[in-house]
C-alpha cells in the first residue's frame, strides 16, 4: 500500500508532517458505532464509539479505568488482545475500512500512517540496545533509508522531541534514561516515519506534572507544525482541556457524552461528566479551561 511517506526523498531533512494533498478536511481516521466484544466471555465491552478525526485535530477520550478507552484505541490500530473482536460498526483509516486490510497492508500502515504511544515506555524498548539505534531501525525499515541517513534522522528526531544532547542520548541504553526521557524516545520512534495519526494512550500518566506538561506541549507542536491528527486518551480532564478539540466521555463501554472540548468542559450535560469535572477541580482544571487566553 502506498503511503505519502513513500514519496519523500530519502535525503530530505526532518519533516515531521506529511501534509495532505487530498485536503485538510478529509478524515484520516473515522469510527462508526464501533462495538468490541470479548469472544471468550461472550459479552460486548465497548458499546458503540463514533468519531471523525481530520489532520491537525485532536480527539480526546476520557473516562474511568476499565471504560474501554484502550480497547477502542487498539481496535483502531488493529491490535486487539486475543479473543477480542470488533463485532459491530466500522473503522476507516484514510478512507479504507480496516476490516479489509491484509497483515502485509497493516505492516505498511503502522508507523507510516497510524502510530501509537502507550504508558510504560520502558516495556516497548529493547533494554539491551541503545535507544538511538532502535529509532534508527524504525527509520531504516519504514522509510527505507540507508544506515547513515537513518542514524542522522534518529538524532534529528531526538532533538525534535526536545531531548537535550540528542547525540549523547542516541548512545544511551533505556535504563540510563528517566521515564520522561523514555517517553520522548517512544514519541520519537512513533513519529519517525511521519504518521498521519498518533494515538497517545495515557502517554503522560506515569510522568510527573512538569514532564507531563512538556510532553503535552510537544504533542501540541506536532499537531501544529506537522498537521498530525491525535487521539489522546487520559483519565485526566486537564490533559484533555489543554489539547483536545473534541472529547468523548466513556463510562462502562458507553460514550455518555461527546462534543467540542470547550462545550463539554464548560457545560457538561451528563452527570458522569459533571462528576469527573468536580473530581478534577481540586487539581486545578480551571487553569486549563481557557489555555488560549493565558498566553
Ligand atoms: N487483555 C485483556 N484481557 C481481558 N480483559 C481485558 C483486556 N483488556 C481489556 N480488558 C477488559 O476490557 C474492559 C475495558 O478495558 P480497557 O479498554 O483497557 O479500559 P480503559 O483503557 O478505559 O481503562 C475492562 O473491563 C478490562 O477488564
Ligand atoms: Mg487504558
Amino acid at each position: 500500500m502506498a503511503t505519502l511517506s513513500d514519496n519523500l526523498a530519502p535525503e530530505e531533512t526532518l519533516d515531521l508532517g506529511p501534509g495532505d494533498p487530498t485536503g485538510p478536511r478529509r478524515p484520516v481516521l473515522s469510527l462508526h458505532d464501533v462495538r468490541i466484544s470479548d469472544q471468550a466471555g461472550g459479552r460486548e465491552i465497548v458499546h458503540g464509539v463514533s468519531f471523525t478525526l481530520t489532520p491537525g485535530r485532536v480527539v480526546g477520550i476520557v473516562g474511568e479505568s476499565g471504560s474501554g478507552k484502550t480497547l477502542t484505541c487498539r481496535a483502531a490500530l488493529g491490535i486487539l488482545p486475543a479473543h477480542f473482536e470488533v463485532t459491530g460498526g466500522s473503522i476507516e483509516i484514510r478512507g479504507t475500512d480496516i476490516a479489509d486490510l491484509s497483515p502485509a497492508q497493516w505492516t505498511a500502515l503502522r508507523g507510516t500512517t497510524i502510530s501509537a504511544v502507550f504508558q510504560d515506555p520502558a516495556s516497548y524498548l529493547n533494554p539491551s540496545l541503545r535507544v538511538g539505534a532502535q529509532i534508527a531501525e524504525v527509520v531504516r525499515v519504514k522509510k527505507k533509508l540507508p544506515r547513515r541517513a537513518a542514524r542522522r534522522r534518529a538524532v534529528d528526531l531526538l532533538r525534535a522531541v526536545h531531548l537535550r544532547e540528542p547525540e549523547l542520548v542516541y548512545g544511551q541504553y533505556p535504563h540510563e534514561l528517566s521515564g520522561g526521557m523514555l517517553q520522548r524516545v517512544l514519541i520519537a520512534a512513533a513519529i519517525a516515519a511521519d504518521p498521519h495519526i498518533l494515538i497517545a494512550d495515557e502517554a503522560t500518566t506515569a510522568l510527573d506534572v512538569t514532564v507531563q506538561a512538556e510532553i503535552l506541549d510537544l504533542l501540541a507542536d506536532l499537531r501544529e507544525q506537522a498537521g498530525l491528527a491525535l487521539v489522546v486518551v487520559s483519565h485526566d480532564l486537564a490533559v484533555v482541556a489543554q489539547l483536545c478539540d473534541e472529547v468523548l466521555v466513556m463510562q462502562q463501554g458507553e460514550v455518555v457524552e461527546q462534543g467540542p472540548a470547550e462545550r463539554v468542559l464548560h457545560d457538561p450535560r451528563h452527570d458522569y461528566t459533571r462528576l469527573l469535572i468536580a473530581e478534577h477541580e481540586q487539581y486545578g482544571l480551571e487553569k486549563f479551561l481557557d489555555p488560549k487566553e493565558e498566553t
